[in-house]
């Protein structure tokens, strides 16, 4: 897909989301259920590939929600789990998924590779797009506490152009960026919680 038409389905699904009556929004009682076996309780993932959804920003959830619904975002395992749920509950999803905080990010810390991790970060101004905390914002996704296996996953699918239905930016930050200092960059993020420091020292 162009990026101009992804572009303007982004416009659309705002528009379109933005009427839906949020407060209204029931989310189907088995649903959290299903969702809570992949990405774990309240949105913690604690399974290898799969992310963590909590305290991501809303809209991000939301646009990849659709994107993943109307198959445009292809992921095998979530493959028609989504048909039919309708625009309400997407959002009514988003928030809740939004609204729960992340859990404690790993302990185990290399003070050289995070150091490391944390340069390159700042060297590629990752942070202009995800924010120097990386903690996302609209459409841009939280890094910061996410499991090291997806973030180092997504990074290696952006970079080999395999992120099918995912934004094109992504591939040109990563362009050239070696599977090493990808390694890196993951164990930082992943270390990152709201209150560290946002630089390496
Ligand atoms: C069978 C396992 C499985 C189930 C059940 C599942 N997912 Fe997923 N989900 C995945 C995997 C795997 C990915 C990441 C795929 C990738 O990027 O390679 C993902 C990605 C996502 C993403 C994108 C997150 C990001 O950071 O890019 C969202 C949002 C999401 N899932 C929401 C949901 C919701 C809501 C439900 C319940 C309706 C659900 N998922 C059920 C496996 C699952
Ligand atoms: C021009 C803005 C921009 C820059 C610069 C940027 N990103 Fe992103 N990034 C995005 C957007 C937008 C997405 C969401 C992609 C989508 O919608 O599929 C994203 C997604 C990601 C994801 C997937 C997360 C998830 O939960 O699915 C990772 C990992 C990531 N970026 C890491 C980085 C790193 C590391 C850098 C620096 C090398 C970087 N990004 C630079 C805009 C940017």
């Amino acid at each position: 897909m162009q990026m101009l038409s992804v572009v303007r389905m982004f416009v659309l699904v705002g528009a379109a989301l933005a009427a839906a009556p949020s407060a209204m929004a029931q989310i189907a009682p088995q649903r959290l259920a299903l969702c809570a076996g992949c990405h774990g309780a309240e949105g913690n993932s604690t399974l290898k590939g799969i992310p963590s959804l909590a305290a991501q920003p809303k809209l991000f959830l939301e646009n990849q929600l659709v994107l993943i619904r109307e198959g445009v975002r292809d992921i095998a395992s979530m493959k028609g789990m989504l048909d039919g749920v309708t625009d309400a509950e997407v959002t009514a999803l988003a928030q809740y998924y939004a609204d729960k905080s992340l859990a404690a990010v790993p302990t185990d810390r290399d003070a050289e590779v995070f150091a490391r991790g944390g340069k390159l970060a700042e060297g590629m101004r990752c942070g202009i797009c995800h924010l120097p905390t990386y903690l996302g914002r609209e459409q841009i996704p939280r890094l910061a506490g996410q499991r090291e296996d997806y973030l180092l996953h997504s990074m290696q699918q952006f970079k080999n152009n395999q992120a099918v239905g995912r934004d094109s930016n992504m591939a040109a930050s990563v362009y050239g960026v070696s599977d090493q200092e990808l390694q890196d960059i993951s164990y930082y993020l992943a270390r990152l919680t709201p209150t560290s420091p946002t630089r390496a020292p």
